[in-house]
């Protein structure tokens, strides 16, 4: 169902009418609230949340999924965007989803998840490239002008970005690339994807500051702003690992001055300090992201990596990072849900099928225990 159609399906409905299962059948919904999809901030409204969702699994080969669905279940998550990671484009290869081929069957419960986020109103991204080098070399994405390995590699990426109708792409650069390479995937994307394609970057703080150094994609991002500006909604700014942080408004500022619009500057953080460092804690991260927004009225928002070990809650909780941020950003914030039977019938399957039918793990609930998605219809 498209979005516009379902916002307008609920608008027509009470609250009542929606918190009740419409088969008496069903089990409960519990007490989330439902608000029709208008009532929740669109990807367009600042600030953003966006969270990386690349560790899928409890175990990398094997293991149980690890659910998203708690992004939109748990009150108080003002989630914009979830990015799909991390996409891996290989000479002499197929496109990867990390170990594996986007089709794996291991990848059968996500899919099925984010097609509900993408109802509940949440943008679904992909990202390709990362720490691993191979996405963006002179044999792949960033081949020679005529080179025909660029059409090659680029097709799997389009091929992959249409089939699970992703409705972005964060081109994360973090070896180095020519400036003439990332003009043309930017120009390109927006030409196959059109106006609405949502193109992010995601460079480490440093990289956007006045010297553009220390960077790890080796072209200036002032200059790629000259060329393609107008097409990068937002950046997803690395304010960790030595590239920035945010205990202070400094690094932030120093985006902002060299010509950024702080309300196109996402401050990056990590979720936990297993992700990297310094994890600055939530009440100091509180202080700087209030200064900054009294500073410049409105800002980018906050990007997290990565979604399963977040803090506080850990492996066990891991949207509690989000529920933070959101406390942070926009107090007060309902859940969100559109869950239908036909979708909990589904989800069950895909469980199914992504564990590979090993019954051990179709009971229980949290992290790597199948969800209960039955209690969760509400449409
Ligand atoms: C729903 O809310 C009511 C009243 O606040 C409470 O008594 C009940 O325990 C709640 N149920 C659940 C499942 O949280
Ligand atoms: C990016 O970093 C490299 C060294 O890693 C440096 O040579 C280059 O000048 C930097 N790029 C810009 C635009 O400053």
């Amino acid at each position: 169902m498209r979005l516009s159609t379902l916002g307008y399906l609920l608008s027509l409905l009470t609250l009542q009418s929606l918190a009740r299962p419409l088969d008496d059948a069903s089990p409960p919904s519990g007490n989330v609230t439902i608000l029709p999809i208008e009532a929740f901030p669109k990807p367009s409204d600042l600030p953003r949340l966006a969270i990386y969702y690349q560790t899928t699994h409890t175990e990398a080969t094997g293991g149980d999924p690890i659910s998203i669905l708690p992004l939109i279940t748990e009150k108080g998550i003002a989630l914009t965007h979830l990015y799909v990671c991390t996409f891996h484009v290989k000479y002499n290869n197929i496109i990867h989803l990390n170990d594996f081929p986007p089709n794996h069957p291991r990848f059968r419960t996500l899919w099925k998840e984010v097609e509900i986020l993408r109802k509940s109103g949440i943008k679904v991204m992909g990202m390709v490239g990362g720490a691993a080098p191979g996405s963006y070399t002179t044999q792949t994405l960033d081949a020679p002008l005529g080179d025909p390995n660029f059409e090659k590699y680029y097709r799997q990426l389009r091929d992959v970005l249409r089939r699970y109708k992703l409705q972005g792409l964060d081109l994360n650069v973090e070896q180095p690339m020519s400036l003439p390479g990332i003009i043309r995937l930017v120009r390109r994307l927006r030409s196959d994807f059109g106006p609405k394609f949502i193109i992010t970057q995601a460079p480490v703080g440093t990289a956007l500051m006045e010297y553009e150094f220390p960077n790890l994609s080796g072209y200036s991002y002032r200059e790629l702003e000259k060329a393609v500006g107008r097409d990068i909604a937002y950046y997803n700014a690395q304010f960790y690992n030595g590239f920035g942080s945010m205990y202070t408004t400094y690094d932030f500022d120093a985006v902002v001055d060299a010509g950024y619009d702080p309300r196109r500057i996402v401050a990056g953080q990590i979720t936990t300090p297993e992700n990297g460092g310094p994890f600055v804690p939530f009440e100091e991260l509180k202080v700087t992201l209030d200064a900054l927004v009294q500073k410049y009225g409105q800002i980018g928002g906050v990007m997290g990596w990565e979604y399963f070990n977040g803090l506080p809650g850990g492996l066990a909780e891991p949207w509690e990072w989000a529920q933070q941020i959101t406390a942070i950003l926009r107090s007060n914030f309902p859940a969100r849900l559109v869950v239908t039977k036909e979708d909990a019938e589904g989800l069950d399957e895909a469980w199914e099928a992504s564990v590979g039918g090993d019954a051990s793990s179709l009971s229980g609930g949290g992290q790597g225990k199948k969800p209960d998605y039955w209690a969760m219809v509400n449409a």
